[in-house]
């Protein structure tokens, strides 16, 4: 375990900056590159070991990696001879126990302490209902997993939670599966599952009404592409909160993803009162300008905590440093993420000196306090390790961080990336 001490930032951020490559869609462009016939080209993938364990995921079930082409197809998958270890990554999990289960043969998925202690009933149901043979700890409610995939049928599924991670691992299926595969949500979600099922010509349709959405896949032989991964929104959050709270700042981050499902953080920091203006270069990316800016509280809750469940830990952030309380609602979901974020995002914001009331579906942050000399367990969590050290640059004292290394799993330069601001 490693302890790192961040301290007040020595001046303003600028400069023009890169964030590391979307992580949900680093996955997906591995997955679906795996599965497509052929080869495909990917750059700008995320350096981080949750998408690293994807890449050797699909090592391990015959894919060809040669530097940014990929090889691969369903024909040319064969049985993996060891576990599949996805380290701490919920998103390769859950993708992988739907690529599992569509494959004719048997696959062990573990991953580490923190990912053996999250919820997987929400794939594993529905992908047992499409015919899928999985145990587990748990009736299959926790990893580690073994799945004897294959001879699926389709199904009609609402999940009971809005979730992209499951939506993800029942498309997966479904596009081995007989029949139609169709998924209901009534709070839409991330959309890069459909983006890369149109991507690679994939049997897909979907439908869109004032109150819900619905995707429907076929049996479907995925075209291989080429995609340069743009940059992660959650990961940008990071550099969006830190310019807004040191004075003086001025920081352009470039060609950032803000697509279906991702953008909901600059709503809420334009509402926080924070100065950004973005400026698109592509479809669904943009370079985000970021000047320093005083905040005001605002409020999370409803739909747009699908939007912005990956940003609440900086959100809460810039919350302890507004004027007023912030309330987060409708969250429960954070307590399931890579730590019990609701738990650990107030135990550090404490830590630092600020107020926060903890519910079983959120917090209230209340801003206004110096934030002093601190000493935060990252646990495990590379959100709650980042956000920290945010917090720190607005500080006035050594904050420590334990288990900094957390920060590996999405983006392992975050700490120098950070100077580089400075
Ligand atoms: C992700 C979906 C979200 C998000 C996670 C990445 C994805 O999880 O929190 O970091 O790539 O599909 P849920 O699907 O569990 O909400």
């Amino acid at each position: 375990v490693t302890t790192e001490i961040l301290r007040r930032a020595s001046g303003p951020l600028h400069g023009r900056v890169r964030v590391p490559g979307d992580k949900s869609i680093s996955h997906r462009s591995l997955v679906f590159a795996g599965l497509a016939e052929g080869t495909s080209t990917v750059t700008g993938l995320s350096g981080g070991d949750d998408v690293i364990r994807t890449s050797a995921a699909l090592r391990a079930l015959g894919v060809v990696f040669e530097g940014e082409r990929i090889s691969g197809g369903r024909s040319a998958l064969r049985e993996a001879t060891a576990v599949i270890d996805l380290g701490n990554s919920g998103t390769g999990m859950r993708l992988f126990t739907g690529i599992a289960s569509s494959l004719g043969f048997y696959s062990v998925l573990a991953g580490d302490a923190s990912l053996h202690t999250r919820p997987m009933g929400r794939v594993t149901g529905p992908l047992r209902q499409m015919g899928a043979r999985i145990d587990g700890r748990a009736d299959a409610a926790f990893a580690p997993l073994s799945i004897r995939g294959g001879g699926l049928s389709g199904i009609d599924y609402t999940p009971p939670v809005a979730s992209a991670q499951v939506k993800a691992a029942i498309l997966l299926a479904g596009l081995a599966a007989d029949g139609e595969t169709t998924i209901h949500e009534a709070i839409p979600t991330r959309r890069h599952t459909e983006e890369f099922l149109e991507r690679c010509g994939a049997d897909v349709s979907i439908t869109e009404w004032a109150d819900g959405y619905a995707v429907t896949v076929r049996r479907s032989v995925l075209a291989p592409f080429t995609l340069d991964v743009p940059g992660d929104p959650s990961q940008a959050a990071f550099f969006c909160v830190a310019a807004t709270i040191i004075p003086g700042s001025d920081l352009v981050i470039e060609n950032v993803y803000v697509g279906p499902g991702r953008a909901g953080f600059l709503e809420v920091l334009a509402e926080m009162g924070a100065d950004i203006t973005i400026a698109e270069t592509g479809p669904a990316t943009a370079d985000l300008h970021v000047r320093a800016a005083s905040l005001k509280a605002t409020e999370i809750s409803g739909a747009r905590v699908a939007d912005t469940i990956d940003e609440i830990p900086i959100l809460c952030v810039a919350a302890a440093l507004a004027e007023g309380t912030t309330r987060v609602a409708d969250a429960a979901e954070l307590r399931v993420k890579e730590s019990d974020r609701i738990e650990t995002v107030a135990a550090a914001l404490r830590a630092l000196g600020s107020e926060v009331v903890t519910f079983p579906d959120g917090l209230e942050v209340t801003g206004g306090y110096v934030l002093g000399d601190a000493r935060i367990d990252a646990v495990m969590d590379h959100r709650v390790a980042m956000a920290a050290s945010i917090a720190a640059l607005a500080g006035t004292g050594d904050v420590e961080i334990t288990g900094f290394e957390a920060v590996e799993s999405s983006w392992p330069s975050f700490r120098s990336d950070l100077e580089g601001l400075q």
